[in-house]
């Protein structure tokens, strides 16, 4: 049994990450994830729109996720791939070289991260739809009141 272990945020779960929890299934018999809680997040300096909880559900959800278990400091990993029998630690390759300290345990890899979406690219469109939104809004707001005010 080939046992595969990831971890991420994974908040407003998108195709980025489908793809690489896909492709990890596909290197072995058993997927599982470490997903940032929450209190881990801000140490970090991100928010989530989703809370941990959440994010979770959408991970166990996912049919290629077999175990879900919440990250929650960066000093844990060890224990994890003991726990989890993981003989296979991958990661975006946003992460490439970062955690090659671990190659004496387990086989330490990236695969490349899925083109033109991200997280935080669809916080930023949203922001920006809200704020363009807002303008429109304004903009309606003014020309009403100068129809009353003629
Ligand atoms: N990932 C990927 N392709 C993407 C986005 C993410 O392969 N387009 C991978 C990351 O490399 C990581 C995992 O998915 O191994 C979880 O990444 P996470 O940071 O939660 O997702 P992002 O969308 O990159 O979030 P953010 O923008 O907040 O960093």
């Amino acid at each position: 049994m080939k046992t595969i272990i990831t971890y991420g945020t994974f908040d407003l779960f998108h195709v980025g990450h489908i793809n690489l929890l896909k492709r990890l299934s596909e290197l072995g018999d058993r997927l599982v994830v470490g997903c940032s809680t929450d209190s881990f997040n801000s140490l970090k300096g991100k928010t989530t729109v989703y809370p941990y909880e959440q994010r979770k559900a959408l991970l166990e959800a996912c049919r290629y996720v077999d175990n879900v278990f919440p990250e929650e400091n960066w000093e844990q990993k060890r224990a994890d791939i003991t726990r989890e029998k993981a003989t296979l630690f991958v990661m975006g390759d946003d992460w490439a070289g970062k955690f090659d300290n671990l190659s004496d345990l387990v086989e330490v890899f990236y695969i490349p991260r899925t083109p033109d979406i991200s997280s935080t690219e669809v916080k930023t469109y949203l922001k920006v739809r809200d704020e363009e939104k807002t303008v429109e809004i304004k903009n309606l707001l003014s020309r009403a009141i100068e129809l009353l005010e003629s």
